[in-house]
């Protein structure tokens, strides 16, 4: 059955590969993208998608109560997946406000506004680093749903505190949500100031790699697909008020990741350069997806050493994407597509 999505923060990186795994999965479905167009926001990223009938861009801050709610009453949303987010760490260490503002705050108002009109499901899209870190001598311990929540950068404290909101809107309320908390993605269109994209353009430019204190600190890696499955499969269930854990139990440290890149990209080691350490950095981050596996049937389909291959590729082969963003002029995209219409 046809049914109309609304995708939050469609134009950053985790919500664009979900666009258009929707519109593939499901060439009935309408797909309505609000993103604020933050600078981690690129609207070329959409450039395909925005040529499909069936998909719908609205520039728009999840924090505006007037301009969501029109919107979600003239479309009238089937499911709300709340991707947009501030979402880098070392931004929210610099700036934590509009962590708030956006990631707590911005949450709220979609519910209250989904509350309001009775749309039927929302999920919010959350992370692991709501749990805070692991010790990396204990390589037994995993983040299960049941980890007391434990955040350790103003990034991870507002996702936090959105869960919380989320989750006493499920019991106060009876609010149809989920929320599933993802370890680090990777693949195409992640913004080149996170590691993997950051890495890789830096290699490819010859410049210095820079890697935080010791470059021991773990994530848990998944290719970014994985995880749109494990969305799709989550709003296409009807258990509400779940939280679900979403990790590939793919462990790297952040040098062993830096040396492949460098390594596929035939450049030497002497391009690393460590530097000062992210203030309050995790060391590990580790996920126990058993409950997705066991109640929804998820498992991660991509190896890492094909994900990140293909990743790599598609750097060599998206060079503008990456370069637009790098002189700035993505952020005109928005103007040249819509300037005089709206
Ligand atoms: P991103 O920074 O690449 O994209 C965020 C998008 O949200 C951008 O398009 C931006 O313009 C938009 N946005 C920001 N503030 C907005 C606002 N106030 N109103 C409307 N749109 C706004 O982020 P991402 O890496 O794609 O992450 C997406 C979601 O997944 C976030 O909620 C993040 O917390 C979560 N997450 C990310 C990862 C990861 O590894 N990147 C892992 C787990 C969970
Ligand atoms: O775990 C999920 C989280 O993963 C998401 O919730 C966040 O939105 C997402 O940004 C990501 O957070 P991280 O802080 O883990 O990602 P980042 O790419 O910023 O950093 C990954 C690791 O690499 C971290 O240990 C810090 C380190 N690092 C990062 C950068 C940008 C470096 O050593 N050098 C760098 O230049």
């Amino acid at each position: 059955m046809s049914k109309t999505l609304v995708i939050t923060g469609g134009a950053g990186f985790i919500g664009s590969n979900f666009v258009y795994y929707i519109l593939k999965k499901y060439p009935d479905y309408c797909v309505v993208c609000v993103d604020a167009l933050t600078y981690a926001g690129n609207l070329s990223t959409l450039k395909e998608a925005l040529k499909n009938p069936n998909f719908r861009f609205e520039k728009l801050n999840i924090c505006d109560y007037a301009g969501v709610k029109n919107l979600f009453e003239e479309i009238k949303p089937d499911i709300v997946i709340n991707f947009a987010a501030e979402s880098h760490v070392d931004r929210s260490i610099t700036t934590p406000g509009i962590f708030v503002d956006t990631n707590i705050k911005g949450t709220q108002n979609l519910m209250d506004i989904c509350r309001e009109l009775e749309i039927p499901r929302f999920h919010q899209v959350s992370t692991d680093e709501v749990y805070g870190d692991l010790p990396l001598d204990r390589p037994d311990l995993f983040f299960t749903e049941n980890t007391p929540i434990h955040a350790s950068s103003p990034y991870s404290a507002s996702k936090a505190g959105a869960d919380l909101l989320v989750l006493a809107y499920c019991r106060t309320f009876n609010f149809p949500a989920t929320i599933s908390r993802c370890s680090n993605n990777y693949g195409p269109f992640h913004f080149p100031e996170k590691l993997i994209p950051l890495m890789i353009t830096h290699a490819l430019a010859d410049e210095p790699l820079p890697v935080y204190g010791d470059g021991k600190n773990v994530r848990d890696w998944l290719y970014v697909e994985d995880h749109c499955k494990a969305i799709d499969l989550i709003i296409h269930d009807d258990r509400l008020g779940e939280v679900y854990n979403v990790g590939g139990h793919n462990e790297m440290s952040n040098l062993d990741i830096v040396k492949l890149i460098l390594q596929k990209l035939n450049k030497p080691e002497s391009l690393i350069t460590f530097v000062e350490d992210r203030k309050g950095h995790d060391r590990r981050y580790a996920i126990d997806p058993t409950k997705i596996h066991d109640t929804l049937g998820w498992s991660p389909e991509t190896k890492f050493k094909d994900g990140i291959e293909t990743t790599i590729d598609w750097y060599l082969s998206h060079e503008d994407w990456w370069r637009e963003i790098l002189s700035g002029n993505y952020q005109n995209y928005y103007e040249k597509m819509y300037g005089g219409k709206i």
